[in-house]
């Protein structure tokens, strides 16, 4: 059952998905298949297993940073309605709803998820530890809990996108990303951004080839949720998993490889694709960012970078914006 404190904007995405995006992908050369697919429910705890990984430093990294600096940023935007866009299970959530509930029991909080299953028990749980915090969930893309929000725009409001999922969308849809964050913010309102920074291929490569296989089991664990939502055949164990940095384009790339020559057909998409031995499907890009560009990405925005906290290392970064 669905909290009544879940507003449903849409219904989970796979229930009107008509695989177009698939389709799409799988009819290019090279192949490539949306990321969206990764999170079925296996594949959200795997990548819960994948944050937990000692190769995976993203997780720990931004919320040792956070941790440490969470007061400083509550301090700096005062009390705000706070929004958090893929807010999922998040145990990073809890440290900045601590530094904000020091400055007011009254806060109001707008976790954003795709899932309502995930978004309703992470609600009533965190109802329970913030009884004075008005809590309303989102259901539904991140497009449109923007477009909700920027029709119920009360008081100073700040945005936050942790883990870097920013990475993984493309050049394009970054631009219309940010573009939409800056009409949900007023002049004055904030956005703070975790991104993960460039650095040694070693140590990213690392980081998406993790010796207990729990990323290649990710990747491919897309392939069998296809296969249960569309009736495909496509058979996991003819496909390796192999994530590289292309330094040139500042990103890890996925891939699922194709062992042999084959065959398959995805049933309820009327399509049949013919794969080579040693051919690659991109499954997912993950973009590394240098502090600069992303300021001024943001700047064409109209979004002014106010402070920046890293960690020793400088792998990750905390950006804190202001709407101008
Ligand atoms: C969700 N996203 C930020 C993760 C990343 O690092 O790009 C997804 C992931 N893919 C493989 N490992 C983690």
């Amino acid at each position: 059952m669905i909290a009544e404190s879940v507003l449903i904007l849409d219904s989970h995405f796979a229930e009107n998905n008509n695989g177009q995006d698939i389709i799409e992908g799988l009819s290019k050369t090279p192949k490539t298949l949306p990321a969206k697919y990764f999170y079925d429910n296996l594949g959200s705890e795997l990548f819960e297993q994948i944050c937990q990984l000692s190769e995976y430093y993203p997780t720990r990294t931004e919320t040792a940073i956070l941790t440490q600096y969470a007061d400083e940023i509550a301090q700096i935007t005062g009390v705000c309605e706070l929004v958090e866009l893929g807010s999922g299970s998040s145990t990073k959530t809890l440290i900045l709803l601590d530094s904000y509930q020091k400055k007011s029991r009254n806060c109001q909080y707008f976790p954003v998820d795709i899932s309502s299953g995930m978004l309703s028990s992470a609600v009533s749980k965190l109802k329970l530890q913030y009884p004075g915090f008005l809590i309303q969930g989102l259901s539904g893309s991140y497009d449109q809990a923007l477009n909700y929000l920027q029709s119920h725009h009360q008081q100073k409001r700040l945005i936050f996108f942790l883990g870097s999922s920013l990475g993984n969308f493309n050049e394009l849809e970054t631009e219309i990303f940010l573009g939409q964050i800056s009409e949900t913010l007023n002049p004055g309102d904030y956005f703070l951004l975790g991104i993960d920074l460039q650095k040694s291929p070693a140590i990213l490569e690392a980081a998406y080839n993790d010796a207990q296989g729990v990323t290649a089991a990710f990747n491919l664990n897309m392939l069998s949720h296809i296969n249960q939502r569309f009736r495909a055949n496509f058979n996991p164990d003819l496909f390796t998993h192999r994530a590289i940095y292309n330094q040139s384009k500042g990103q890890i790339e996925m891939y699922l490889i194709s062992q042999e020559n084959q065959h398959v057909s995805l049933k309820d998409l009327d399509l049949e694709i013919d794969l080579k031995k040693n051919e690659s499907i991109l499954s997912e890009i993950s973009r590394k960012y240098k502090l600069l560009d992303i300021q001024n990405q943001l700047l064409n925005k109209k979004i002014q970078t106010l402070k920046i906290w890293s960690d020793s290392q400088q792998w990750f970064g905390l950006i804190l914006g202001q709407r101008f």
